[in-house]
């Protein structure tokens, strides 16, 4: 518990004990989070890394209460999306980088060879479906979500990152393109109760020597 108190005190946990601490939280103390907190968190997850440092994520932040309410029906009247102050939609929008392809070159190259990056990711791209497209931006996506959760606990709140949700509700509730994929809804708060005890694989199970 001790833990969880970084977002009153303005103290940062590490990243190991902000890893440790992580447990998905349903249920959230009904206070508005300050936007500079919000702010500061999105900041971290900025950095975080993608393939040719595309950066397809986009993040759709709501706090309002009706959207709340619709959000959670679409989420099968899942209580945590209503109890969090906010909720985050992590979706990738490769169709958006795509049509913005000089955006994500590196200012440092010259312009030739920004011109030869921009040429070879076009004909990539062009290469697949807008399906094949979308889920190759969502892997990515899901990069920005794992760095979320963990800045968010850094910065002292806690989240939950669901995928049971009619996705196709949630399109027409934030007025999302047909093409975006969903990496996460994440409501997040102040925990109001604790999560359950980590029950993970041993080592042995999942890491392998070669
Ligand atoms: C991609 C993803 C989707 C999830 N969807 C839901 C969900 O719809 N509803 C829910 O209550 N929890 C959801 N969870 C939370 C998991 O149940 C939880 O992360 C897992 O049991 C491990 O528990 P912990 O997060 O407390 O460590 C989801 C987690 C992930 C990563």
């Amino acid at each position: 518990m001790l833990l969880l108190a970084t977002a009153t005190t303005g103290q940062v946990l590490s990243v190991k004990d902000a890893i440790v601490s992580r447990h998905s939280i349903r249920k959230f103390v009904q206070k508005p989070i300050p936007k500079e907190d919000i702010d500061r968190i999105f900041e971290l997850v900025r950095l975080s890394p993608s393939a040719w440092n595309l950066q397809p994520w986009r993040f759709h932040i709501v706090t309002d209460t009706e959207l709340k309410e619709s959000l959670k029906e679409a989420a099968y009247g899942q209580q945590q999306v209503t109890s969090a102050p906010a909720v985050v939609i992590v979706i990738s929008d490769m169709e958006d980088v795509i049509a913005n392809l000089p955006e994500t070159v590196h200012p440092g190259l010259s312009e030739e060879r920004k011109q030869e990056e921009v040429a070879n990711l076009s004909s990539f791209f062009n290469g697949l479906s807008v399906e094949e497209r979308g889920q190759w931006g969502l892997t990515q996506a899901n990069i920005a979500l794992g760095i979320l959760l963990t800045a968010l606990q850094g910065y002292g709140y806690s989240s939950v990152p669901m995928l049971g949700f009619d996705q196709e509700k949630v399109k027409e509730i934030l007025g999302l393109p047909e093409h975006v994929k969903f990496a996460a809804m994440v409501p997040f708060g102040i925990a109001e109760s604790e999560g359950y005890e980590h029950h993970r694989f041993s080592l042995d199970k999942i890491v392998s020597y070669h």
